[in-house]
Order: C-alpha cells, then sequence, then structure tokens
C-alpha cells in the first residue's frame, strides 16, 4: 500500500514510463564509469526503466543486448559501440521492430544513417586538433618527438583523435610523431606501452610529449614516465582527453600540461531526444553535439577537481 502509494506521489515516474536497453561498451576507464552512473542517475530522475548490459569490450555482447532488447520489446535503445564498423544488420533488426536507437558518445560508419535516430558525441576529430593545437603552441618552434597513446583499435573516438592531432601537427617540420600504439583506454595498458616506448627512445629523454586519446592511459603514462626517472609534465609534456577528477590532481601537481573535456552526461540530451520523439514524433538532428573545453594547469585544476565530484564522478 504504502509502496504504491508513494508511486503514485512521485512526479517524476509519473513523467515517462519508458523502459530503455543501454548497452555500454564496458568499464574501461574513469569517464566511461562517470557515464555509466549519470545514465543511471538520468534514468531514474525521468522514471525511465533502464536495462543495462555491460559488453565487456566486446561487440558481439553488444549485438546480443541489442537482440535481447528487441526480444524484450524495449521503447528505445542506447548504444555506445565499442567499434566504428559491423552494425548495419543488428541495427536493422531493432529498426524493423521499431524502436530508436540512439548512439551515445562514439560514431557507427554505416550507409544507412536511417538505422539510428540521433547520435550524441562530441565532435572527436576536433578534440584531436584541440589537444595538438595546444602541444604545437606550447612546443613553438623546439623539435619535439611525440608519442601517441591510442583508443581501442576500431573505436571511432581513437581514428577521429589520431586524425585531428595529426591535422593539427600537419606542416610543422620540428614536431614528428615517432610512436604511436594502442593502449586501449585503459591506465594499465597506457602504462605498458609508455614504458615501451621509453625504452625504445634512449630512456624517454629523446621523448619532449606524450598525446594520450584519454586521460587514464595519461595517468598510466604519468606513471610510467616517474619510474623511468624524468619529471611528466616538464620532461615530458602530457596531454589527453576526457578531463576526470584524477588528471586535474596531475595537473594540480604539474605532472600533466591539458587535457579536452569530454561530458559524461550524454544519456542527459539522449533522453530529451527520445521523450520529444516518442511523445510528439519531433525527429531530432541527426548529430546532437557536446562540447569539446580545452583546460591547462592554469584554470584552476583543484578548483575543477572538485566540482566535477558529483557530476558522475
Ligand atoms: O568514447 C569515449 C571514450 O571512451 C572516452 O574518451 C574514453 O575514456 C572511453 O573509454
Amino acid at each position: 500500500g504504502l509502496a504504491l502509494a508513494t508511486l503514485l506521489a512521485s512526479p517524476v515516474l509519473a513523467q515517462s514510463g519508458m523502459t530503455v536497453g543501454f548497452s555500454q561498451v564496458g568499464s574501461e576507464s574513469g569517464w566511461r564509469a562517470a557515464e555509466t552512473s549519470v545514465t543511471r542517475e538520468e534514468a531514474k530522475k525521468r522514471g525511465i526503466d533502464l536495462k543495462f548490459a555491460d559488453a565487456q569490450q566486446k561487440q558481439e555482447n553488444q549485438i546480443k543486448a541489442i537482440r535481447s532488447f528487441v526480444a524484450q520489446g524495449v521503447d528505445a535503445i542506447l548504444l555506445a559501440p565499442v567499434v566504428a564498423t559491423g552494425w548495419d544488420q543488428v541495427l536493422e533488426e531493432a529498426k524493423d521492430a521499431d524502436i530508436p536507437v540512439v548512439l551515445l558518445d562514439r560514431n557507427i560508419e554505416t550507409k544507412d544513417d536511417s538505422l539510428y535516430l540521433t547520435a550524441v558525441t562530441s565532435d572527436q576529430v576536433h578534440e584531436g586538433k584541440v589537444a595538438g593545437d595546444y602541444l604545437v603552441g606550447q612546443v613553438g618552434s623546439k623539435p619535439c618527438k611525440v608519442v601517441e597513446l591510442q583508443g581501442t583499435t576500431g573505436s571511432s573516438p581513437a581514428i577521429a583523435r589520431k586524425k585531428g592531432f595529426e591535422e593539427a601537427i600537419a606542416g610543422k617540420s620540428n614536431i614528428t610523431l615517432a610512436r604511436s600504439q594502442t593502449g586501449d583506454f585503459t591506465r594499465t595498458k597506457g602504462k605498458e606501452v609508455m614504458e615501451s616506448f621509453i625504452k625504445a627512445e634512449n630512456g624517454g629523454k629523446d621523448i619532449c610529449a606524450v598525446y594520450a586519446h584519454n586521460d587514464d592511459m595519461a595517468v598510466g603514462a604519468i606513471q610510467a614516465i616517474k619510474e623511468a626517472g624524468l619529471k611528466p609534465g616538464t620532461d615530458i609534456m602530457v596531454v589527453s582527453i576526457d578531463a576526470v577528477p584524477d588528471i586535474f590532481q596531475a595537473m594540480a601537481n604539474g605532472e600533466a600540461n591539458a587535457t579536452v573535456e569530454l561530458t559524461p552526461n550524454m544519456a542527459g540530451p539522449a533522453f530529451d531526444a527520445l521523450e520529444a520523439y516518442k511523445k510528439d514524433g519531433k525527429e531530432p538532428p541527426k548529430w546532437i553535439q557536446t562540447e569539446s573545453k580545452l583546460y591547462t594547469q592554469a584554470d584552476d585544476p583543484k578548483g575543477v577537481m572538485e566540482a566535477k565530484k558529483g557530476m558522475g564522478y
């Protein structure tokens, strides 16, 4: 009796009543964990019944999850696609069942963009460009050997962040991208790969900067640099993407130089679009773009770190 009364009295639960399946990549990074918790919170606020499936980095698990959401007859699906290709068939199945799919934080490659309702993502090429432009500005005319830690192979952010960075350094003959390898968006692999870069580059003395496709790999790289007896942030510059609290701590310590912010709140705009679509048939734009703001050591890293707590972190 009491439970039902609370339910009926709750203004939020009355709002939506949608059931939404969420196929999440995994929990490879601090940013990813924050996105998951923000999505859960946003769903709760709106009275959305969220069915969560962690794919543990495997596309086959995501395909299974989508099929199971379709079989359950959910009202909509959120998909954070681990890699960019290979989605057409399963998305056609969702489309045939009249279930709209919203892409979260990563893009897919398809000839048929009617297979998804909208994509809530940043401009990932631009993120790489912002990181690269920052580095170009810091380096000036000095010779600079850069090493790159790429995200998950085949994922849209790994492809695009590489491209944007290369655009930024194109034509700067003093800056060379000496080594580039995947660190799979994780701290552990970021550290491992950075150790191998350091070994191959005169104990790290020949490396001028590391560009990491996410902060977690940068944090791993910082550890590797310290263990090699060098100073991250000064001997080797550290530039990355995400803006998680740990990188602000590193910036406050002078051990990281800059990061490009990616909001973990992709679900808010996604649910807004879905609610408008379900209620009034309002078609959202095909791309809902989130911001990409640069933060450096000059931007009160401690203060930003504090402010980030409670935003999914
Ligand atoms: O798709 C967004 C990327 O995925 C984040 O930058 C990274 O931390 C995550 O793993």
